[in-house]
């Protein structure tokens, strides 16, 4: 079977909706309208990508979502892979391994430098270079414990409601920024602009690696919309969804005790009503510090994974820890973004990096042009994209060795990679 690549247009989404349903089954009712429309505005004109068979009928779509990413704290343009799927009659044909590299190539033209993607199956995007990076992890809490912090700050001596900033600020002010500190109050459209730098903050100060803070439109639009339930205190936010069967707390950003107890106190006071809070949030977050009790015992988590589309780029884009100071130098075999290919010197000093290539692929030698078992001893470490993007996600040299996706380099070149990427990423949120 011929397969082209091209670009999905308003004229193929019938088709591309009819190929959606084959695969993933019909959108429900609610969805059908408002969702698809979002994801039409979002991803055409360059973010989504078909595959035509020999008789230009689509056989295959999938789309590249447009995030901001936290890497160590600092933010990069990654591309989210969603919704791929391939017509079940022209499966097992390599579709949607074209599909992908396809995906690969246009977020490097587009200047998305990392991706990421919820796989169904890991096979597919291995071959594309993609690895496990990490788990988005839902962890629950007893609402009555969470409803305990917050009486805990009052009796601290913490602002009374009655003596803090008034409940609601003026309608249309640019309202968090007139706050001065105290009770919790309902965010409005205006404030969307501090609660997106709040969560970019949250994400430097704690170096964190992973969340995809919303944009301030996507921001607005949600308060607008009253989707999510949002509230903001001078020093925090809290972004929520309340259903019957439990509260689900998106984001959650304090810069004191006193607001991280407030905020989480507000959570778990509608305990009463629904007593089971989950979190898609970091797993080491802090609460865990705080809380007079545990998270409950059944920890979810959904595996995410995750490649660089573009080293030079990204590498000089992420964070790295304060005192980190080192240089090494790595060889990458990347036939699926031939950018990453060759032999780079890694250098970070004072929490920024820069990669060099020292050769191109043509400079490698046969070694290193050719699969990562084929290292020369004595020369650099050598991966191939899978283990690029395993050691991006901070996993450890010796875990990559153990799983034959790093070889050559010196026990030293191991240590300095393992300084430079360390990080425990995580996702807060499914696409
Ligand atoms: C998954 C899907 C996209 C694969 O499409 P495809 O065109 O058949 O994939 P390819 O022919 O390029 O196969 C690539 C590799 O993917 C893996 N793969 C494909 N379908 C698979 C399945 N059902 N289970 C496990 N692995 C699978 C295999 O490793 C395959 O390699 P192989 O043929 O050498 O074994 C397609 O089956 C589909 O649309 N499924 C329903 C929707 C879905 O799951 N989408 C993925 C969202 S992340």
């Amino acid at each position: 079977m011929s397969l082209n690549l091209r670009d999905v247009t308003e004229a193929d989404l019938p088709e591309v909706l009819s190929l959606r349903s084959r695969a993933f089954g019909p959108l429900t009712t609610g969805d059908s309208g408002t969702w698809w429309e979002r994801v039409a505005a979002e991803t055409l004109g360059g973010r989504w990508l078909g595959v035509a068979d020999e008789s230009g009928a689509l056989v295959g779509a999938g789309r590249i979502r447009p995030y901001e990413q936290a890497w160590g704290g600092r933010h990069l343009r990654m591309g989210g892979v969603a919704g791929v799927y391939v017509e079940p009659s022209a499966r097992g044909r390599g579709v949607a391994t074209a599909l992908t590299r396809g995906l690969i190539t246009r977020m490097g033209e587009l200047g998305d430098v990392v991706s990421c993607l919820f796989p169904t199956t890991v096979s597919l995007y291995r071959r594309s270079g993609f690895e496990v990076g990490g788990v988005q992890q839902r962890t629950t809490y007893a609402g009555p414990t969470l409803r305990d912090l917050g009486s805990l700050t009052s009796r601290r001596g913490a602002p009374s409601p009655a003596t803090s900033t008034p409940a609601a600020a003026p309608a249309g002010a640019p309202a968090a920024a007139a706050e001065t500190s105290g009770r919790p109050r309902r965010a409005q459209p205006a404030d969307a602009d501090v609660i997106h730098r709040m969560l970019r903050d949250d994400a430097e100060r704690h170096i964190r690696s992973g969340p995809m803070p919303p944009t301030v439109d996507q921001l607005r639009g949600m308060i607008e919309r009253d989707e999510l339930i949002t509230y903001v205190t001078s020093d925090g936010v809290v972004i929520y969804d309340l259903a019957s069967e439990a509260v689900t707390v998106e984001h959650l950003v304090a810069t004191t005790p006193e607001a991280a107890a407030r905020l989480w106190g507000l959570v778990g006071s509608g305990s009463a009503a629904v007593p089971t809070v989950h979190t898609y949030l970091d797993p080491r977050d802090p609460l865990t510090l705080m809380l007079g009790g545990l998270p409950a015992e059944d920890v979810r988590q959904v595996p995410w994974m995750a490649r660089v589309i573009d080293l030079s780029a990204a590498f000089a884009g992420r964070g790295f820890p304060p005192l980190a100071r080192t240089e090494v130098e790595v060889v990458v075999d990347d036939p699926e973004a031939p950018r990453n290919t060759g032999r780079w010197l890694l250098s970070v000093e004072n929490g920024s990096g820069s990669a060099t290539q020292v050769a191109a692929s043509p400079d490698l030698g046969a070694a290193a042009a050719g699969s990562v078992d084929s290292a020369p001893a004595g020369g650099p470490a050598h991966v191939g994209a899978r283990g690029l993007a395993a050691l991006w996600c901070g996993w450890s040299t010796s875990r990559l060795r153990q799983a034959g996706l790093l070889t050559g380099g010196s026990p030293d070149d191991d240590a300095a990679l393992d300084t430079i990427f360390a990080a425990t990423p995580y996702l807060t949120e499914y696409f």
